[in-house]
Order: structure tokens, then C-alpha cells, then sequence
């Protein structure tokens, strides 16, 4: 639970909930998925006037909490018991000074959200999934996942005494089905992919009436991913860096971030720039890649989709249209990487920096490279990688076998 000094506990200034395709209400005190109507991505909306009050750049340096719940005047938890935390968020900004030398970049900065509690980025939605779902009162949690997601629901859900429901593809790495055991969660092994374990999970939350929380098909664990916007900007003292490069499975991060920078501004906190958002997606499944660059408004199902980034092996994302959106509304743009680029990534973020990440972060590192190359970067502007997972994940890639 989390102390707030009570001077700037205004509490959350939620206000209802909206489709982001055919724009119909909903009341935020009930419990939501997709959108009823048309079945797309749902958002929470603000007061956001009444947030302003509140949040200036001076009440926020003073005496908050440095996890999820700092910006909680635009959080979706009313109640400030059910604001539950193991720490996430506020990860650190690392100056990679080595590595962009080499590069010719003076400002690459890494987002290291590999010291999460569950060491991926992933806690922060599910914190903000599962706090929410606790105030509207459920107790039984389910979610399909490539590994990261699962283990997280499975932290919180036992840190609020909840249940957590976890689907994952039978392949999945060996710690990460692990982690969820330890944490308490039910584990299913599913053949295939993630989007396999989403139709078992789709299913089985129907039947029991448990609560879906697989990616963008709620409106809550966008809204701890945004939180990785509110502290890079924090961070660059109320600033936007000019690039952002995000390892992209089903989009939560960038979509978050992006509604993050729109609260942001209406707030006050920023002006109207916005970071060119850049999707990485790796080589053998890269469905957003392929939409962006036919100019297309949503992305097809990648057949036969092979990576060793599990995070990265989604053929196909609810929430398609609004990376695109990201993309094309930021003059940004979407970049593939191969295993072997990857793995070498990996290998020199650790070697020339001491960061250790796993391979959907690293990815990022060889996208700017090729972004550098192709000279959609330049060597003064301030690009952030966001280094979504720490390497300690997946220790099978680091065995000396693979001579990484
Ligand atoms: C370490 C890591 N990075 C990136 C991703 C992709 O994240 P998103 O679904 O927000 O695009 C995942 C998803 O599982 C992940 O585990």
C-alpha cells in the first residue's frame, strides 16, 4: 500500500471510460473489456482541469512515492487502499556513453525498466490492472501471456491476495513458468503461440467470469505502462526527448506512452512536441512492421511467427491501430531486427555498459544503429531505448554455449 502526503492526495480524477474507435461512454465504476459496442480498445478519461490543479511540476518533486502511483491524480484507482505496490516504476535513465560514442550519438539514453520487481515492465500494468480490478471488487484474474505479463499478475495478484489465471505457450522459458509457480499463480501450458493461450484464456474467462486482462482488451494496464512516459519526461525535467524506440509485441508500452504525452500536455507539464515513436519488431514476426511500411491502418496475422525475443513473437495485437497511430501521427517509423542482431546487442550492452537486458530490449539497440545509418537520427538528438526486460529473464540465452 502506499503513503501519499495527504496535501497532494487529490485522489484520481477518472472520469469515465471511452472507445477509442466509436468514441461511446462507459461508467468507470463498473467493470469493462473491450468496447461493447465495436469491440475495440476502451481508454480511461480524465477530469483533466481538475488534475492540473494538482499536478505542477512543484507538487510533484515534493514528498510523493516513486512507483506507479506518483501522477495518481491520472490513475484509475480512486480509493487510495487498493493502490497496491511492490515498487515499480521509476526505473532509471542510463547515459549510454560507451556504446553511443562508438554509435556517433551524444544523448542515447536507456530506460532500464529491467529493475522492475519482476524485472520487466510488465509489473507496471499489471500493478495498475489488478489494483483496479481489486476497487471494482474481483477477486479471480486471468491472462495470456509470453511469460513476462503472467509472472507479473502473478506478483500482484499476491500481493492483494487475489487469483491469478495464467495461459502461456508450452515453450515458454523454463524461469518464466517458474516465477509464476513460486508467486502462487495456476499455470496452463497451451500449444502454439500467445495468441493461442488467448483464445483458451478468452474461453475460460467467459465460463468462470473471470476478469481478462490480456493486452489492451481492459482499459487499466495501458494505463501503468503510461507511467513510463510521465517518468521519462520527469526525468528530462519536463521535457520530450526527440526519439523514443520501443520493442513492440502487442503495443501497450507505445500506445500508453502516447496517451500519456496527449495528458501531459493538456495538463501543462509539456508543450506540443512529441518524440518520433519508432516500433522494433524482430525479423521472424513482425506483423506492425509490415502494416507501416504498406501504409496500412491495421497489421494482418504473421504466419509462422519464429524469435527468440518471446515477448516480440506476437503475430497479432488488439491494438494494432493505435501503434500505427503512434507511429504515423509522430513521424516516426518501424524497424526490424534479426535474432543474431539481437543476440550481439545483448552482448554489447553488457560488455560496454554493465546492463544486462533481455532481447526485446537489446533490440532496440540494434534499431538505432540502423536508424543512424540510414540517417533518420542525427548525433545531437536525445534518442531514449526503452530496455524493457533485464537479461536475468531468460538465462538459457546467456549460457556459454551460445558463445554470446
Ligand atoms: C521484455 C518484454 N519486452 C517487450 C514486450 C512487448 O511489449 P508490448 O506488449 O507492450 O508491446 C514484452 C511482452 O511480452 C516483453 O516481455
Amino acid at each position: 500500500m502506499v503513503n501519499q502526503k495527504k496535501s497532494d492526495n487529490m485522489g484520481s480524477c477518472l472520469e469515465s471510460i471511452v472507445c477509442t474507435s466509436c468514441k461511446k461512454q462507459y461508467d468507470p465504476i463498473e467493470r469493462h473489456g473491450l468496447c461493447p459496442s465495436c469491440e475495440k480498445v476502451l481508454f480511461a478519461k480524465y477530469d483533466l482541469e481538475k488534475a492540473r490543479e494538482n499536478l505542477t511540476p512543484k507538487h510533484i518533486e515534493g514528498n510523493r512515492c516513486f512507483n506507479i502511483w506518483r501522477f495518481n491524480e491520472i490513475m484509475p484507482v480512486k480509493e487510495p487502499r487498493y493502490r497496491y505496490s511492490l515498487g515499480e516504476g521509476w526505473t532509471p535513465l542510463l547515459h549510454l556513453k560507451n556504446a553511443g560514442k562508438k554509435m556517433g550519438l551524444k544523448n542515447l539514453l536507456l530506460k532500464d525498466e529491467g529493475q522492475n520487481p519482476t524485472g520487466t515492465f510488465k509489473s507496471r500494468g499489471l500493478c495498475a490492472a489488478v489494483s483496479k480490478g481489486c476497487e471494482l471488487g474481483i477477486q479471480e484474474f486471468v491472462i495470456p501471456t509470453a511469460g513476462n505479463a503472467g509472472a507479473a499478475l502473478s506478483a500482484y495478484a499476491s500481493c492483494a491476495g487475489v487469483h491469478a489465471h495464467v495461459f502461456m505457450p508450452e515453450d515458454t522459458p523454463s524461469l518464466l513458468k517458474n516465477e509464476v509457480l513460486a508467486m502462487g499463480g495456476d499455470l496452463e501450458l497451451v500449444p502454439g503461440l500467445i495468441t493461442d493461450s488467448a483464445i483458451t484464456c478468452k474461453k475460460v474467462a467467459v465460463e468462470n467470469d473471470w476478469f481478462d486482462v490480456s493486452t489492451l482488451k481492459e482499459p487499466y494496464r495501458v494505463e501503468g505502462k503510461k507511467t513510463m512516459a510521465f517518468e521519462l519526461v520527469e526525468q528530462l525535467n519536463w521535457t520530450v526527448p526527440d526519439v523514443i524506440i520501443y520493442p513492440t509485441g502487442g503495443g501497450t508500452g507505445i500506445v500508453g506512452m502516447w496517451k500519456a504525452f496527449d495528458e501531459l500536455e493538456t495538463i501543462g507539464l509539456i508543450g506540443s512536441k512529441r518524440p518520433r515513436m519508432v516500433t522494433v519488431q524482430s525479423s521472424g514476426c513482425a506483423p506492425i512492421c509490415r502494416a507501416f511500411e504498406q501504409g496500412k491502418k491495421s497489421a494482418s496475422f504473421w504466419e509462422d511467427a519464429k524469435t527468440i525475443a518471446p515477448g516480440l513473437r506476437v503475430p497479432a495485437a488488439v491494438g494494432d491501430y493505435l501503434i500505427l497511430k503512434a507511429l504515423y501521427e509522430s513521424e516516426g517509423t518501424a524497424v526490424t531486427v534479426d535474432d543474431s542482431e539481437m543476440l550481439l546487442a545483448m552482448k554489447t550492452l553488457a560488455r560496454q555498459e554493465g546492463i544486462m537486458q533481455a532481447p526485446e530490449g537489446a533490440a532496440t539497440y540494434s534499431g538505432v544503429q540502423q536508424l543512424k545509418d540510414s540517417g533518420f537520427v542525427d548525433s545531437s538528438e536525445s534518442i531514449v531505448l526503452f530496455g524493457t526486460g533485464s537479461g536475468l529473464v531468460y538465462p538459457e540465452i546467456w549460457t556459454p554455449k551460445r558463445k554470446i
